[in-house]
């Protein structure tokens, strides 16, 4: 490779309370060799995400913490600009779990081979890659939502919380939807056809809000915020309701733990079934997933929205905005253009 530059981003400290700019840095560094069986990639697009906020501290967990001093790593799409393998060609479009970085190399199983032509690129990292397979998954396989019954859905206007509220309605269910700002509430009501939302930063009284927006208590609570959205969505339970428990992200910056009512009454008596779950326990369905969804697009049933943020050097902002609440929809950094 000629004269281009490379830079990662490493972590090299673990944040307490919410990431500074201090936590990370950016690293000028050599464009790697492939060697036999790798590919070099140019990253286009990189995924931020906030489960990545829970891979920086120290705590065990579902997948390891990212190390001091090493790069951090997640969702890309990039280009082949080098091959060494005989499954990979140079141009061809890839996603994978690589390295915060403009050029990484990787072994080309650790990467999937992407159609340009199916839908644009970008959505593999979003409405039909990890949150969409989430929302169908967690949504689907343990909320479960009959014709008729109220849905109730936080983060509702993020990657996850849209794709949900679209296949509750979907499924023939009433949807609610809970999100921070006007611009959020208007797209929900307007864009996706909720049928009713809660600005929970507006509200005042989230629970006596809600239970307005819920005259029919609640079915299915889609969990992807906890704290006291959560409380007050799990204080208007049916009978035999199901909770998904996808994301807590309300607690992510916390420094002291923080203690909610007991909920476990609540469960007992309206027979409700809580449920966590990690979208990677579905891995053996994902193409079912990705296919369904994908259909759905092509129907028209289906809308998503992007948040694109132009740049590498802007990576870390945009991590820190989910927390801010800055992305409607998949938050994404556009890193390069396509060569070709
Ligand atoms: N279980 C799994 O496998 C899995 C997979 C993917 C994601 N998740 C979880 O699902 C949730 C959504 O993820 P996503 O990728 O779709 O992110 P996202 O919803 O696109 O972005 C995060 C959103 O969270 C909201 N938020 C931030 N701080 C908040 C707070 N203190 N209280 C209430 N809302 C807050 C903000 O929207 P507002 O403006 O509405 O506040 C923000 O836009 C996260 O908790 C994530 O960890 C779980």
């Amino acid at each position: 490779m000629a004269a281009e530059k490379n830079q990662h981003i490493l972590l090299t400290s673990r944040p307490k309370g919410m990431p500074t700019m201090d936590n990370f840095k950016f690293e000028d560094i050599a464009i790697p060799e492939p060697k036999n069986g790798q590919v070099l990639l140019k990253t286009l697009y990189l995924s931020v995400d906030p489960y990545m906020r829970g891979r920086m501290n120290d705590t065990k967990s579902y997948v390891p913490p990212f190390e001091l001093n090493k790069a951090i790593s997640g969702g890309v799409v990039a280009e082949v600009v080098q091959s060494r393998s005989s499954e990979l060609e140079e141009g061809d479009l890839v996603i994978g779990n690589l390295d915060w970085a403009l050029y990484s190399v990787a072994e080309d199983a650790q990467v999937r081979k992407i159609d340009p032509d199916l839908a644009p690129i970008t959505t593999n990292l979003g409405i039909l890659g990890m949150p969409g397979l989430t929302a169908y998954f967690g949504l689907l396989d343990i909320g479960n939502p009959q014709q008729g019954e109220t849905v109730v859905v936080s983060g509702a206007a993020g990657a996850v919380g849209s794709a949900v509220g679209q296949i509750a309605k979907i499924k023939g269910a009433r949807v609610v939807g809970i999100a921070g700002s006007e611009e959020k509430i208007s797209y929900l009501k307007n864009e996706l056809g909720f049928d009713a939302v809660v600005n929970y930063r507006e509200a005042g009284n989230i629970r006596k809000a809600l239970k307005e927006a819920c005259p029919d208590g609640v079915d299915v609570y889609f969990d992807n915020v906890g704290g006291e959205i959560s409380d007050a969505a799990l204080s208007l339970l049916n009978q035999n309701a199901r909770i998904p428990l996808c994301g807590q992200i309300s607690l992510y910056n916390l420094e002291k733990a923080d203690h909610g009512p007991r909920i476990q009454g609540q469960l007992l008596i309206n027979s409700a079934l809580m449920k966590g779950f990690i979208v990677s326990n579905y891995a053996s369905h994902f193409e079912e997933g990705a296919k369904q969804l994908g259909q759905w697009l092509q129907e028209g049933k289906l809308k998503y929205e992007e948040n694109i943020v132009e740049g590498f050097d802007n990576t870390i902002d945009a991590f820190l905005g989910l927390f801010k609440g800055e992305n409607l929809g998949k938050q994404l950094v556009k890193v390069s253009e396509l060569s070709r």
